[in-house]
């Protein structure tokens, strides 16, 4: 049975645990970017990893829409800037 762990990653997280599982199983770890659709055919099993940033910036949105302007505040002032990038 062929095996492949896909990862995307933006810290290198990702990248880290799909090494260490893809050398669990004894497959190959590959970037999701360099990774095209029809060279997955072959695989019976696809092992797909990556972070999670979307729940972060949905909650921040409603957090503002909801709640007002929290900009003036510190620590969310600098997650909101980071997930406006
Ligand atoms: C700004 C920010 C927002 C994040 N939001 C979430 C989230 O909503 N849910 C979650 O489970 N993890 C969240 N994380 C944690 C990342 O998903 C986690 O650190 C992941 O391992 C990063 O993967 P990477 O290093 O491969 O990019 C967040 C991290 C950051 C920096």
């Amino acid at each position: 049975m062929s095996t492949i762990v896909i990862y995307k990653t933006k810290y290198g997280s990702t990248k880290t645990y799909a090494d260490w599982i893809a050398e669990e199983l004894v497959c190959e770890s590959v970037d999701a970017k360099s990774v095209k659709i029809e060279d997955l055919e072959k695989y019976d099993t696809i092992v797909y990893g990556g972070g999670l940033y979307a729940e972060m910036e949905k909650l921040l949105v409603e957090l503002c829409d909801v709640n007002g302007d929290f900009t003036d505040k510190a620590a969310i002032k600098e997650l909101i800037e980071y997930v406006k990038h």
